[in-house]
């Protein structure tokens, strides 16, 4: 399974990438917003100091809503950089420009997946990627995992290429879990990719090992 971080500072898109783990970066308004990246030319240029970090995978998301903004936008988002994956929402529209996209080489994540249907219709029009948000749908009582696993036995039903990326991943047990199931992909903060280093019982036997090595060793 790939690791994507789910923001947009730079120091923790340098954190993760030094760890030597990470696969791509996701983004979204949102998350532009949180470092008060605003206004075209800065965001366009902070999409490209992303990628000037990472190896590949960064998904910029279009604000557009309509099938020609969409298309424009998204075609402008492609030219920053060959590492951007244009992120559309879904809705009527972003399907048909999925399709156009798709058509084009140009590669799609398809965001605010919330439904197994959500997930064919993406697949169906050509996305490179969905998106499902696991931990928006625990946060309202539905059970995020089970999509996953509903997308994931649909798309091996048929052989579609779209890559699950989990998504709205909260914490390490959503992460194992999707290894479990097999998605793609997961995208999650920094903090829980870290989380994925601790355990009590190493830091107890390193302690362990490091005062047994120095009572021999004054
Ligand atoms: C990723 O593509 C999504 O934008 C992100 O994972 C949403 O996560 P959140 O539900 O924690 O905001």
């Amino acid at each position: 399974m790939r690791f994507f971080i789910d923001t947009a500072n730079l120091n923790e898109i340098k954190e993760a990438y030094e760890l030597g783990v990470l696969d791509g970066v996701t983004t979204n308004p949102s998350l532009m917003a949180k470092e008060g990246i605003a206004g075209k030319d800065k965001v366009f240029s902070h999409y490209k100091a992303i990628c000037n970090i990472v190896d590949d995978n960064v998904s910029a998301e279009v604000i557009a809503v309509d099938y020609a903004g969409i298309i424009k936008e998204g075609e402008e988002l492609a030219e920053i950089d060959p590492k951007i994956v244009v992120k559309v929402p879904m809705i009527k529209d972003g399907i048909r420009a999925i399709k156009y996209f798709s058509e084009r080489e140009i590669r799609t994540n398809c965001t605010l997946i919330f439904s197994a249907g959500q997930a064919l219709l993406a697949a169906k029009a050509g996305a490179t990627f969905v998106s499902p948000f696991v931990g928006r749908l625990d946060d309202i009582s539905y059970d995020g995992m089970k999509l996953i696993e509903q997308i994931r036995i649909i798309f091996d039903n048929y052989g579609y290429p779209t890559q699950i990326l989990a998504a709205s991943i909260r914490h390490t047990i959503h992460l194992i879990k999707c290894a479990e199931i097999g998605a793609d992909v997961a995208t999650c903060p920094l903090s829980v990719i870290t989380s994925l280093l601790k355990h009590p019982l190493t830091d107890s036997g390193l302690a362990k090992f490091l005062a047994d090595h120095k009572s021999v060793n004054i």
